[in-house]
């Protein structure tokens, strides 16, 4: 699965390079899923251009957003720089696939990042970043077997609701949320359909 390494998603996030539409508002499970929660460290894992870590800064998280694009963290920067954050950012250049961090975070999210390693062992990873009593977010793609991607996603990009539910099938978690949503997104003006699907859970200890 080397097609999603450094070198992909730099060329993902080029300037000049169709590609990588830049989305400007959060995806909306995050708003969502997040409405309960009181605000405190937060990691967005994989944060591309920015506009998940950038939503929960405005809502005063103390967001951490790593990703392993630099293209990517400062066009997200050059981005916040003209929002009214209401915390400053932590922009970490990291390949989370082998991060090793230091510390855990109240709130671990992650929307449709897909590293190299595939997506159960990069949940399992970020699952490990939650602090005890802290909530980790997953929104993901799913891959459309019967009818093929609209999207360009393959299926090493997604996983199965159930595959996701399945690693926090453990008394340290609790399952919140675990739904599938189909919505249309227009990125360059287009209707494109996206399949999602969107875990969240919250550790127990
Ligand atoms: C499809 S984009 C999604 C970006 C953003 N979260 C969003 O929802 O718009 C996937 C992101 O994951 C990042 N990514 C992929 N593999 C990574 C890795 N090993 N470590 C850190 N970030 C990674 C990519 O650079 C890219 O920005």
């Amino acid at each position: 699965m080397a097609e999603f390494d450094k070198d992909y998603w730099e060329a993902h996030w080029d300037p000049a390079a169709s590609s990588g539409e830049r989305e400007l508002l959060a995806n909306p499970y995050l708003a969502t899923e997040t409405a309960y929660l009181h605000p405190g460290g937060a990691l967005d894992a994989g944060c591309g251009t920015g506009a998940e870590a950038i939503w929960l800064a405005e809502q005063g998280w103390q967001v951490t957003a790593a990703d392993i694009s630099p293209t990517a963290l400062t066009t997200a920067q050059a981005r916040a720089a003209t929002t009214d954050v209401i915390t400053p950012i932590d922009w970490v250049e990291a390949d989370l696939a082998r991060w090793e961090p230091e510390r855990t975070w109240d709130l671990v999210v992650t929307s449709y990042a897909h590293p190299d390693i595939g997506q159960l062992p990069f949940y399992r990873r970020i699952a490990s970043w939650v602090a005890p009593g802290g909530t980790l977010l997953i929104v993901g793609h799913l891959h459309d077997h019967q009818h093929g991607d609209h999207h360009g996603h393959p299926e090493n990009a997604s996983a199965t609701l159930e595959a996701i539910t399945s690693l926090f099938d453990s008394p340290q978690w609790q399952i919140d949320a675990a739904y599938e949503h189909a919505r249309t997104v227009h990125p360059g003006g287009a209707p494109v359909q996206l399949r999602d699907v969107i875990v969240r859970a919250h550790r127990t200890a």
